[in-house]
């Protein structure tokens, strides 16, 4: 089954094609970080216009790398949340329409799902059961993964998402949006144990997690320094590595009680924050420790992409999903929610 897929959820237009047979055939991608970058943050309405321009030259773009034409295509994923609504609308429009127009079907696809499937494109694919970090600029969340729909919500974020956490701290201290990798830039040339930031609900029992305190945190140490007359390029790196290590470590011990609590020793890693390379080593360090594993995408496939959709709902449409034309697509969506096959 050769699978079209749209990713339109907030500032990537993501197009791809995959085949079940196959493999991954072509993925191309348009970041509106330019457009958005002058903000300081993502400009909901820009994204959607912006989907509306990128969308079929992108199409065009896969078709014509994978070698095929539209008559090729046997069915259309498309992101229908969580997400921005507008943005989301585009994509959906989009599906359904091209859907109608080649009687093809299509099927709405989690985003969460996409970004936590996403390993499976690689060489090494994790096997069920494992345990999932999802950590993107929306949600930092546990969850215990059976099987594609069997999944158990451990513990989530009270506050802040971890990606949101490194985009509001990064624009504190001045850094461009979006903040992730310019933090984790920066804390190449921290200095290690200039300053010690709290880990924070590690201290007691549960698997919740909570980062605004931590970026309250930072924004005072980076405040105190400015007033002391320390504005140096040093300290902004020391303060940056500071952060993610405080970030790396909160998350490194709620995943390894997760694995104790679920008796699991596989985990995956999944969403943009899975990028960061001091999260990779660190993890990697502990399930060395637990003789277990730890998985994740590539990097181009831990930020939003169309594989990680094509991939999706090319599970669920080969097991029979399908809906109707409607236009459908949800703000907010629990993942909890979604059928298992
Ligand atoms: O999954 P994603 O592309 O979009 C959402 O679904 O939200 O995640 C984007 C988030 C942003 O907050 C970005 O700052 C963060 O992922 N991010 C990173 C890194 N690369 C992207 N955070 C830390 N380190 C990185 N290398
Ligand atoms: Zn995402």
């Amino acid at each position: 089954m050769l699978v079209l897929g749209l990713e339109t959820s907030c500032d990537e237009t993501g197009v791809a094609l995959y085949d079940s047979e196959r493999g991954l055939l072509a993925d191309a991608l348009f970041s509106q970080i330019d457009l958005h970058r002058v903000y300081g943050g993502v400009v909901p309405e820009l994204a959607s216009r912006d989907h509306v321009k990128r969308m079929l030259p992108l199409i065009r773009q896969v078709l014509s790398e994978a070698d095929c034409v539209a008559t090729d295509i046997d069915a259309i994923a498309y992101t229908a949340g969580p997400g921005l609504v507008g943005a989301l609308l585009v994509g959906a429009s989009c599906a359904q329409a091209l859907a109608f127009a080649w009687d093809i079907p299509a099927l709405g696809v989690h985003h969460m799902e996409g970004h936590l499937l996403a390993p499976m494109l690689e060489e090494q694919p994790p096997a069920f059961p494992f345990v999932a970090l999802l950590v993107s600029g929306g949600h930092t969340q546990l969850v215990r993964v059976d099987g594609i729909g069997q999944y158990q919500l451990l513990g989530e974020s009270l506050d802040d998402a971890a990606g949101e956490a490194f985009d509001k701290t990064a624009k504190l201290m001045g850094l461009q949006y979006p903040g992730g990798p310019e933090i984790a830039r920066l804390a190449l040339s921290g200095t290690l144990g200039r300053f010690k930031f709290p880990r924070p609900m590690t201290d007691r029992p549960g698997l919740e997690f909570s980062f605004s305190g931590l970026k309250t945190f930072t924004l005072n140490t980076w405040q105190q320094c400015q007033a002391a007359g320390d504005k140096s390029e040093q300290t902004r790196c020391d303060i940056a590595l500071a952060f993610q290590q405080a970030v790396v470590d909160t998350l490194t011990i709620k995943c390894k009680r997760a694995l104790k609590q679920t008796g699991l020793n596989n985990l995956v890693i999944a969403g943009g924050v899975s990028a960061n390379q001091a999260l990779r080593q660190s993890l990697e360090k502990m399930l060395g420790e637990l003789k277990g594993e730890v998985f994740y995408a590539r990097p181009a496939f831990c930020t939003d992409n169309g594989a990680m959709i094509a991939y999706a709902g090319c599970q669920r449409l080969l097991a029979g999903q399908h809906e109707d034309l409607s236009i459908k697509v949800q703000a907010r969506w629990p993942m909890e929610q979604l059928p298992a096959l």
